[in-house]
C-alpha cells in the first residue's frame, strides 16, 4: 500500500525523506511526494509516477526544512495523478495517509457545507479540512488531531505538519502500521522499518489507536483515550540495505537466487542437525490437541496455505481448511474448539488477513502467524509465531518468500505428524531427509535458468498461458500463472489438472502454451492422461518433470524441464523455481516493469 516517513531533527530534511521513500517504494509507486516546514510554512513537492519523478523534480525545485513528511502511493480513491498526489493540504495543515478514510464521502459533504474548498478525489483530504477546522476554531495540534481522530471511520496511518508549528509531526496509527524511530536529536516516523534503517534501529511500534507527538528530543505517545503510555522500544533486525541488487539486473532475479540460502536459514532455525529432526520453537498450544486447522492468506501467500493443506491432511491427519482472507473475513466462519488458526504473510500486514487473525481471536481459536516480518502486526497480535527468514522482499512478485513459507509449513507438518503419531519414525525420519536436501536441490533447479529464458520466447507471444497440475502440483500452477499475470500481463491460468475437461480444454488451441507441473509420485499417470488430451487438441505442452517422467512423456511435449527428482513431498518447493524463472524471463522480453508492475503494490493494508 502507500508508504509514509516523517522526520524532524537538524538536517536539511529533504534528501533523508527521499532516500525513505525510495526503501518504501516497493509499497506503491503511483506518485511521491513531500513538504517541509521553513520558518513555520508549508512548503510540498509532489510528482505524478515512479519516485524518479519527484526526485528529479526536487533537484529543479529545492526545498528547505529541518521538518518533513513523505509518500509514496498506491492510488485507492482518484487517479494517481499529481492533484491527488500526498501530501494533502491546505493553509494550516499538511499531511500524509495510508489506508482508507471509509466516511469521507460524508465528512467531505459536512466539510463543503461549512465552506471548505475541496481540491482532489482523495478520501484523505477530508482529514486535512477537519484538522483545520479544528484548528481555526483555536484547538491546539495536538487537540486538533485528537478531535480529528475521533470522527474517522476505517483504516489508517498519518503523518501531519502544522503551519507555524517548526519542529512539531503528530504521527497517528488505526488498522495501518506506523513505526517512531528514535535518533540523536532526531526523531521518525515510518510505515515500516525498512524506511528508517539507515537513520535508526532504535523502533518502537504504536498500537491500534496510538497518536505521537514528535520534536527533535522527544517523542509523546497517547492511546486511543488519549492518555500517555510508554510502548517499548526495539532495535529493529532490518540492517541490510534494501535498495541493494547486486550484480542482479532486478530485485526479483536477486530474491530467486536467494533461495537456497535463504531456505537454508529457515530450516536452520527449525531443525536439529544432530537429531535430524525438526525442533519448532515453543508454541502456545499443544500440537497433539487440535481439532482442525484454518489456513488463511491472500495472494502468494494464500498458495503456499493450499499446498500446506495437502501436506497436513495426508502427513499429520488433521482436517484443514484453507481461506482466501477477504472472503473469511466476511462470511460468518464456523470454528471448533481447539482448532488453530494459520496466519500466512510475507510482510504480516495485510488487512484482509489481520482482520482474519481478530476474527479468529474472537472466535477462541489458537492464532499462528507465519510472517517474514517479525515486528509487524500479525506477529505481534498472534499468540505463536513463526518466521520465514527470507529478508526483505522487494520485488512485488513475492518468491523466495514463498518458498521460506512452505519450508516453515513443511516442518510444522511434521512436526505435528510426529506430535500425533500419525507418521511412524522412519517416516518422520524419511520427510526430515527429504527436507535437508531441498537448499541443494533449488540450486540444481536454477541451473536450468538460460534453458528456461529460451522457453520464455515462445510464452513471451502468447495471449493466453495454461499452467496443469495435480495435487500439491495444483496450487504450484496457481502460483505460476499468478507470477505470469503479474509481471507480463499474460492472461495466465492455473488449473486443477483433472478439472480441464470441465472448461478450459476449450481454450486448447496450437498457440496456448500448457505448462505442466508433473513430478512423478502417485498422481503422475493421472497428470499425463490430462496431458495427453492437450496434445491431441494441439496444444504445446511445456513438460516439468523428474528424470524419470521425462523418460516416461518428454518425447510428447513441446519443451521439458528436468526438476531433480525428489521424495514428492518437498516437490511443490522446487516446481516453483521454474514457474518464478519463467514469468521473470517472459516479463524480461516483454520489457515490463519486472519490479514494480503496474497497479500492483507489495503490501495491501486496505481491504
Ligand atoms: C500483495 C502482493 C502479493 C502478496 C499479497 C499478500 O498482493 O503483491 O505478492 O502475495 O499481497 O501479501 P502478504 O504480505 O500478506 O503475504
Amino acid at each position: 500500500m502507500c508508504g509514509i516517513i516523517g522526520i524532524t531533527g537538524r538536517h536539511t530534511v529533504a534528501p533523508l525523506l527521499i532516500d525513505g521513500l525510495r526503501r518504501l517504494e516497493y509499497r506503491g509507486y503511483d506518485s511521491a511526494g513531500i513538504a517541509t516546514l521553513v520558518n513555520g510554512e508549508i512548503q510540498r513537492r509532489r510528482a505524478e509516477g515512479k519516485l524518479i519523478n519527484l526526485d528529479t523534480l526536487v533537484e529543479k525545485r529545492p526545498i528547505d526544512g529541518l521538518v518533513g513528511i513523505g509518500h509514496t502511493r498506491w492510488a485507492t480513491h482518484g487517479r494517481p495523478n499529481e492533484i491527488n498526489a500526498h501530501p494533502h493540504a491546505d493553509k494550516n495543515v499538511v499531511l500524509v495517509h495510508n489506508g482508507i478514510i471509509e466516511n469521507f464521502q460524508e465528512l467531505r459533504q459536512e466539510l463543503t457545507d461549512k465552506g471548505h474548498h475541496f481540491e482532489t478525489d482523495t478520501d484523505t483530504e477530508a482529514i486535512v479540512h477537519l484538522v483545520s477546522s479544528f484548528l481555526t476554531k483555536g484547538n491546539s495540534p495536538q487537540d486538533s488531531v485528537s478531535l480529528t481522530l475521533s470522527r474517522l471511520e476505517g483504516a489508517f496511518s498519518l503523518a501531519i505538519l502544522f503551519a507555524g508549528y517548526d519542529g512539531l509531526i503528530i504521527g497517528a496509527r488505526r488498522g495501518s502500521p506506523l513505526a517512531v524511530g528514535y535518533g540523536e536529536c532526531e526523531m521518525y516516523l515510518g510505515s515500516d522499518a525498512i524506511a528508517l534503517a539507515p537513520l535508526t534501529q532504535n523502533i518502537c511500534y504504536l498500537e491500534e489507536g496510538d497518536w505521537v507527538e514528535l520534536l527533535p528530543e522527544s517523542a509523546v505517545i497517547h492511546d486511543n483515550n488519549g492518555t500517555i503510555v510508554n510502548r517499548p522500544i526495539c532495535q529493529s533486525s532490518v540492517s541490510e540495505d534494501p535498495n541493494n541488487k547486486g550484480n542482479f539486473e532486478h530485485f526479483m532475479l536477486k530474491e530467486i537466487y536467494e533461495q537456497p540460502t535463504v531456505i537454508g536459514d529457515t530450516l536452520n532455525t527449525l531443525f536439529n542437525p544432530w537429531k535430524r529432526t525438526v525442533t519448532l520453537p515453543e508454541l502456545t498450544f499443544n500440537l497433539g490437541k487440535i481439532s482442525r486447522i484454518t489456513i488463511i492468506a491472500c495472494g502468494t501467500s494464500f498458495h503456499a496455505g493450499l499446498v500446506a493443506k495437502y501436506w497436513f491432511e495426508k502427513v499429520s491427519d488433521v482436517p484443514v481448511e484453507c481461506d482466501l482472507a477477504s472472503e473469511f473475513r466476511y462470511r460468518e466462519a464456523r470454528m471448533p474448539k481447539d482448532g488453530l488458526a494459520i496466519f500466512v504473510s510475507q510482510s504480516g500486514e495485510t488487512a484482509d488477513t489481520l482482520a482474519a487473525l481478530r476474527y479468529a481471536k474472537s472466535k477462541k481459536q489458537h492464532t499462528l502467524a507465519l510472517v517474514n516480518v517479525a515486528e509487524s502486526s500479525m506477529a505481534r497480535e498472534a499468540d505463536s509465531v513463526l518466521l520465514t527468514l527470507a529478508g526483505p522482499e522487494i520485488g512485488v512478485a513475492s518468491t523466495k518468500a514463498f518458498t521460506t513459507q512452505l519450508t516453515v509449513l513443511a516442518c510444522l507438518v511434521v512436526a505435528t505428524g510426529i506430535t500425533k503419531r500419525s507418521i511412524n519414525n522412519k517416516q518422520a525420519a524419511s520427510y526430515c531427509r527429504s527436507l535437508i536436501e531441498i537448499p541443494a536441490r533449488v540450486n540444481d533447479v536454477l541451473s536450468h535458468d538460460q534453458k528456461i529464458s529460451d522457453l520464455a520466447r515462445e510464452v513471451a507471444v502468447a495471449k493466453d498461458v495454461l499452467y496443469l497440475g495435480r495435487g500439491t502440483g495444483f496450487p504450484i500452477a496457481l502460483e505460476g500463472a499468478l507470477k505470469l499475470k503479474e509481471i507480463s500481463y499474460i492472461h495466465a491460468e492455473g488449473y486443477a489438472a483433472g478439472e480441464m475437461k470441465h472448461g478450459p480444454i476449450a481454450l486448447i488451441e496450437d498457440n496456448v502454451p500448457v505448462i505442466v507441473i508433473a513430478p512423478s509420485d502417485e498422481l503422475f499417470e493421472k497428470t499425463a492422461s490430462n496431458m495427453q488430451e492437450v496434445i491431441a487438441r494441439g496444444g504445446r505442452v511445456i513438460f516439468l518433470s523428474d528424470k524419470d517422467g521425462i523418460k516416461k512423456l518428454g518425447r510428447m511435449a513441446a519443451a521439458t524441464i528436468e526438476v531433480p527428482t525428489v521424495d514428492s513431498f518437498v516437490a511443490p518447493i522446487l516446481y516453483t523455481i521454474p514457474v518464478q524463472l519463467l514469468a521473470y524471463h517472459t516479463a524480461l522480453i516483454k520489457g515490463s516493469d519486472v519490479d514494480q508492475p503496474r497497479n500492483l503494490a507489495k503490501s495491501v493494508t486496505v481491504e
